[in-house]
Order: structure tokens, then sequence, then C-alpha cells
């Protein structure tokens, strides 16, 4: 079973392949992610503008039949309500796992956290701190994902098998947002204060404030995709969301919240970040398969500006994600301290950058937390916090690539 900490030779997902992306042939210099949206200069007389279909329009009684050649991520015009003809097996696949893998937050065992929780002696007071902030983030921070999938995304991705999957994606969210809460209120926490820290505390506020804009302009109902500059605002977002803000914002937090289980401290909040973890996983993959199959059928939009303006994006995200592990562990907790973490996000990074074709930015970073890779590997699982999501899998062995 592989995992997304293997080494990137290794991934033979059935996704997009890499090596199969073309160069870049042309470039129209883009960086107006926060700028207004791009109306296409020709709107054609559908409901979906310029780009795409919908699904919505009106049925055409004796068209010819759709064939696996005409559909395409983005700007297709093939009926969105016929699922089959199959075109990316991997997205079915990948809906099929994520339903193989389905859980519920009320089903795991909260007692002894709470009894920890209560305890004056049983954590530290960095321990506490660590925990509220990461409920903190991830209890707005997955609506947001939603809000992003459903509001701006879906609309724009004119394929049924990967909207298939974006709708299970979007329950998986919910359940993820139902998590935190449930966390939030096992522990009794006060809801006011962990619900607003992504609007009153600035260490949980930027990342969500370095993400809005990536979706606002999406989820425009003039925007329309259907122009190289659209078509790239579009790879953009879907970049923020699926690669940085899932695949790098969250790893601190899943780090620490996971660590604290692998010490036998709130063994039921980390098994639910746990099962989080795996399924967030999962997200970003598909998002790396979406991402990567959009380069292959739109190669002019993948040019050098626009590659050095994604490569900015993943610094500056990692630059964010470090500063959030120093203000969450100004003095380290359970043997961990900072560095580490900053280390970890390089080499992260460094992962992410190559599973969408850019060059690694962090020359020689390593994995400080190799266990990280176990928990994503799901025939060990069973043994990492005694889980019982083993119990649902009907679908098979997953695979995480
Ligand atoms: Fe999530
Ligand atoms: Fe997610």
């Amino acid at each position: 079973m592989r995992n997304w900490e293997d080494p990137v030779a290794q991934f033979t997902s059935g996704g997009p392949a890499l090596a199969a992306v073309p160069m870049p042939v042309e470039d129209t210099p883009s960086r107006t992610s926060l700028g207004p949206a791009v109306t296409p200069a020709e709107p054609l007389p559908d409901v979906a503008g310029a780009g795409g279909a919908t699904g919505l329009e009106a049925i055409e009684m004796g068209a010819a039949r759709i064939r696996v050649d005409d559909k395409r991520i983005i700007n297709c015009r093939a009926d969105l309500n016929q699922l089959v003809p199959f075109k990316y097996e991997w997205a079915w696949q990948k809906y099929l796992d994520g339903c193989a893998n389905h859980w519920m937050p009320q089903e795991i065992n909260m007692t002894a956290d709470i009894a920890l929780w209560k305890d004056s002696n049983g954590l530290t007071e960095d321990e506490r701190m660590v925990v509220k902030r990461n409920l903190g983030f991830f209890s707005t921070a997955d609506s947001l994902v939603a809000n992003n999938l459903v509001l701006a995304v879906y609309r724009h991705i004119t394929n049924p098998e990967c909207r298939q999957y974006l709708l299970r994606q979007a329950f998986e969210e919910a359940l993820h947002t139902h998590a935190y809460q449930y966390c939030v209120e096992s522990l009794a926490l006060d809801e006011g204060e962990v619900y607003n820290m992504y609007r009153e505390l600035p260490v949980v506020a930027r990342k969500a404030e370095w993400a809005l804009p990536y979706t606002r302009s999406l989820g425009d109902p003039d925007f329309h995709t259907g122009t190289p500059q659209a078509d790239r605002r579009l790879l953009r977002d879907l970049i923020a969301f699926y690669v940085i803000f899932e695949g790098i914002f969250f790893y601190v937090g899943f780090v620490q919240i996971l660590s604290m289980g692998r010490r036998n401290k709130l063994t039921g909040v980390a098994e639910q970040f746990q099962y989080i973890l795996r399924d967030e996983s999962m997200h970003m993959n598909f998002g790396i398969d979406v991402i990567n199959q959009i380069k292959i059928e739109n190669p002019q939009l993948w040019n050098d500006a626009f590659r050095d303006e994604i490569a900015t994006m993943i610094r500056e995200a990692v630059s964010l994600e470090t500063q959030y592990a120093y203000d969450t562990m100004p003095r380290g907790i359970l043997g961990l301290n900072a560095p580490m973490f900053e280390e970890y996000l390089q080499f992260i990074a460094n992962r992410r950058c190559a599973q969408i074709g850019l060059a690694e930015q962090y020359s020689g970073a390593t994995n400080p937390f190799p266990w990280m890779s176990e928990i994503l590997d799901l025939k060990k699982e069973k043994n990492f916090f005694e889980t019982r999501v083993t119990e649902y899998q009907t679908g098979g062995v997953l695979s995480w690539d």
C-alpha cells in the first residue's frame, strides 16, 4: 500500500501521469486572483456562459449519444447528467474509496478525553492551547472548504464522475465540521471563543484570510471559464484549496493532535483527527489528479509565469503555516518543537510541488515525522488508536496515491 509520503516515482494511481503533461506553449501572464472576475469576451447563449455545461440545460431530445472522447474536466458541453461512460476512472475509484471509508464522529468514545480535560493536572497549559487553537482553526476551516466546493468549484468542473466525488467530498467536509463541533461540545469549550478565533486570533485568521480571495472570484455568478485567464483562475483556486489549504495548512494541527494520541492523551480527539486526515489525504490526491488532468487538456495554461506564481503561493503558504507552528507552540510540547514543524512543512511542500509538476522549493528537506505515513496506511490504523473504522470497509482495499 502506498501513500503520499512515498517517493513520487512510485505513484501509479491511475490518475493523470505527470510525464504526460505537455510543456507550456503560450502565456497570458496573470496574477489577478484578487481582482474582478473575468467575463468572456463573447459569452455564448446558454445558461453556463462561455464555459462548460451545468447539467441544468434543457433536454435535447434525439441528441447524439455521449462518447468518452467528448468528456473534459472543464469547458465540456456533454450532458452532465449521464455518469457513464467513464472517462476518468480514477475519479470514480476515489468516490468508491471515500464511501468505503465512511465513519461518523459520534461513534468515537470521548469519555477519557472529557475526564482528562476536566482534570486540572491532566494537561499542561501549552497542551490545552494547542488543542483549543486547532479546534478554532479547523472548526471554521472545513466549512470554508465545503463552501468553496459547493458554491465555487462544483459548477466549473464539467465532468460527472468528478462531480460525483465532489459530492462525496462535500459530505465528508460536513462530517469534519461535525467532528470538530463534537470535540468542542465534549470538552465543554467556550464555543464563542473557538468559533470566533478565525476572526479574533491573527494566527488562525491569517490562513483563512489567505484562502478567501481564491474562492470569491470563482463564486462570482458572472465568472465563467473558457478564456485562458479564467481557466487559470480556476486552476489557481484548485491549487490554493486542494494543494495548499488542505495539503499544507492542515498539517501542523494534524501532527500536533495526533502526537497527543500517540502519547495516550485525548485519544478520542486524536482519533477524530486521524479519520479526518485520511479523508483529507484523499481529497488532496483527488485535487491533484484534477489539476494534472486540466493541465493535460489545457497545456497552454501551465506556462512559466503561472508556474512561478504557484511556486510563490506555496512558499507564502509554508511561511504562514510555519508561523502557525511557532505561535501555537512557543515552548514546544510532547517533545515537539516549532523548528521540527518548519522542516516538516518544507518536506511536504516539496512533495506537493512534485505532484503537480513543479520544482522542489526546499532542497534537502527531510521528514521529522515518518509516523505520519503510517496513519495514512489503513492496514496499520487498527493498531494505532484501536479504531473501529475498518468495519466500514466494504469496498476493498484503499489506495492512498
Ligand atoms: Fe475536511
Ligand atoms: Fe477536505
